[in-house]
């Protein structure tokens, strides 16, 4: 069973979040962390922004690696995810930038792209803990539900709803690219730590499904069933059916 938290606020959410990523750098300054982007962890990364501020937290010596990012857009386009990490976290404190690690999207070969970001992670070791948020449809990372998951990093066609979803953040949907590159589900349970986060009622049923339902290909985060170290942080509204 993972070990569940239920934020009663917004701000309890993202300090908690924030704590557990600080904790870990403060016990090993040369941690790997795993990181996500979308709306879920952007409270985590801004009060932990203002851990490092207050000087409770270093990350000069630790070391990043995406999830995930669109396939087609160049590393400055406003909604890359490159530039998600750089605006939001990685420009905020002390990472060093070489430390930094996106897959790149913009690459004109992302097969290969991807296959090099398979062999980047397998040099770098585990990653001691790894962020995740979850789709409405049950991805983790851009793993998207399916007859089978791939293990390694790679390129992956969206799926419509993940598409719909993000495109909040673009100007159309005609605008969200139709590809990204993904860690595999292989690499995501290979982490040491897994720190699973959802806000918001529109996430209580995958919530409920990934933790409680039947570990299945067809909702990616099901498989988090399977790991040994899984923190779950949930708002009360993601977390009303768990
Ligand atoms: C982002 C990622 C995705 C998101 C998921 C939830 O790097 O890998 O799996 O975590 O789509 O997105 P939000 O947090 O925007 O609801």
């Amino acid at each position: 069973m993972p070990n569940i938290i239920k934020a009663q606020t917004e701000e309890q959410f993202n300090d908690i979040g924030a704590g557990i990523i600080a904790s870990l750098l403060q016990s090993n300054p040369k941690a790997l962390l795993g990181l996500a982007t979308g709306s879920t962890p952007v409270g985590v990364y801004k009060r932990l922004v203002e851990l490092f501020n207050e000087g409770s937290v270093s990350f000069a010596q630790a070391q990043s690696y995406n999830l995930d990012e669109y396939v087609g857009l160049p590393a400055d386009h406003p909604e890359s995810y490159r530039r998600f990490m750089d605006d939001k976290l990685f420009s905020l404190v002390d990472i060093l930038p070489e430390n930094t690690h996106v897959p790149p999207g913009s690459d004109p070969d992302p097969q290969q792209a991807a296959a090099e970001y398979t062999k980047l992670l397998e040099r770098a070791g585990r990653i001691d803990l790894q962020i995740l948020g979850v789709g409405h449809n049950g991805h983790i990372g851009f793993n998207e539900p399916g007859e089978e998951l791939e293990g390694f990093t790679h390129v992956v066609t969206l799926d419509e709803s993940t598409r719909k979803a993000n495109a909040r953040f673009f100007n159309s949907i005609d605008e969200v690219p139709v590809q990204a590159i993904t860690m595999g589900i292989a690499s995501i349970l290979h982490a040491k730590q897994i720190l699973l986060m959802a806000r918001g009622a529109d996430k209580a049923e995958i919530i409920a499904r990934a933790l409680q339902g039947p570990v299945t290909t067809e909702c990616p985060a099901s498989l988090l069933q399977t790991h040994p170290n899984v923190i779950v942080l949930v708002d009360q509204e993601a977390g009303r059916l768990i």
